[in-house]
């Protein structure tokens, strides 16, 4: 058997990227419980909200406000997405431990989500990680369509490693790796890393895999087998992207959080309050949790 890491990071990034799908406003009040319960079940590091153009992503709008209130526990690493010069500035007086710059292996991609190709987006990135870095805030990487496109089609690993290269070149240090269709397959996926990996170290690469085709699970674990140990889940697989018509949400974080018990790896974090988290937050979106496990579980303690 393949020795797995022996500790996983799970970046719990519902709040951002699972509520900025949701169609109803959500009050600041309910995200910031969110976060809030998120910390307090162990999560050690959460994406809080995104400082994007509130006419693209309008659920994002109150990043300022929601950060400002979240209860932060010292040691947990707080992140927010930013796209440009504007944004961080924007984010700035909330005091992110972590900022997150996101481009695209796929030009179509790139030009849907964010306006620009990925030679341009790469400018655009450049003085916000200087900026970040000069300040000592740790900057991440997300490559987005790193394993298909949905306007695009195919994206072949060289364009990962293309991307992958191009944000180490500007100061990137974390480089994660993105399905955001939920396309890939174990394989697709080991072959994706591998690009990654040419250019960051083993620790500074990690997997975010939507699970519209069912297949994070296993991506998760290939990932595992080549020692790639954090990854981004979301708590009730909430979300999707709105640039990405027909794509779900994350993977579940009580789904991860129910392999790695099995697996005997450690996360530090307590499945049971996550469980308890996205029940509750499904029940406000009025809706079941997109959860294998934590609606398993859930139904076990109700029974
Ligand atoms: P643009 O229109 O090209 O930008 O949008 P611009 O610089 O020409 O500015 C146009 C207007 O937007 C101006 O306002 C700016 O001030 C304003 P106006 O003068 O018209 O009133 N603006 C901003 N406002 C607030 N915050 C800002 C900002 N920047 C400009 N930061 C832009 C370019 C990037 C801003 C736009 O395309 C955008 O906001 N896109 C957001 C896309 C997004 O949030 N997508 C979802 C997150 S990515 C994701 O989910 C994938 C991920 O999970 C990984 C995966 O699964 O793949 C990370
Ligand atoms: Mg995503």
């Amino acid at each position: 058997m393949a020795s797995l890491p022996s500790k996983v990071t799970i970046v719990d990034v519902g709040p951002r990227d699972g509520l900025q799908n949701e169609k109803q406003m959500i009050p600041a009040e309910v995200k910031v419980e969110l976060v809030d319960r998120l910390t307090d079940a162990g999560l050690p590091a959460i994406e809080v909200t995104s400082f994007v153009s509130p006419k693209w992503v309008p659920q994002m709008a109150d990043g300022s406000e929601v950060m400002a209130r979240i209860r932060r526990k010292p040691g947990v690493v707080y992140s927010v997405l930013v796209p440009n010069m504007k944004g961080f500035e924007a984010a700035l007086p909330t005091q992110p431990d972590e900022i997150v710059v996101f481009g695209a292996a796929s030009e179509a991609f790139s030009q849907k989500n964010i306006n620009c190709s990925i030679a341009e987006s790469i400018e655009r990135f450049r003085p916000v990680v200087a900026a970040a870095r000069e300040r000592g805030i740790h900057v991440r990487g997300a490559i987005s369509c790193a394993l298909g496109c949905p306007y695009q089609g195919e994206v072949k690993p060289e364009a990962v490693g293309y991307v992958a290269k191009l944000m180490k070149e500007i100061g990137v240090q974390h480089c994660g790796v993105a399905d955001t269709i939920g396309v890939g397959t174990p394989h697709a996926t080991q072959a994706a890393m591998e690009a990654a990996l040419k250019h960051y170290d083993l620790a500074d690469v990690s997997g975010h895999f939507h699970d519209t085709y069912g297949q994070a699970i296993g991506n998760i674990y290939a990932c595992l087998e080549m020692g790639i140990s954090t990854f981004d889940t979301s708590v009730a697989g909430l979300g999707g992207c709105p640039y990405a018509k027909g794509a779900t949400g994350n993977v579940a974080t009580e789904d991860v959080l129910y392999l790695m018990q099995g697996l005997g790896i450690d996360t530090g974090i307590d499945l049971a309050k996550v469980v308890a988290i996205g029940q509750w937050i499904s029940g406000v979106l009025g809706r079941k949790a997109y959860a294998r496990a934590g609606n398993a579980i859930a139904a076990k303690l109700a029974a």
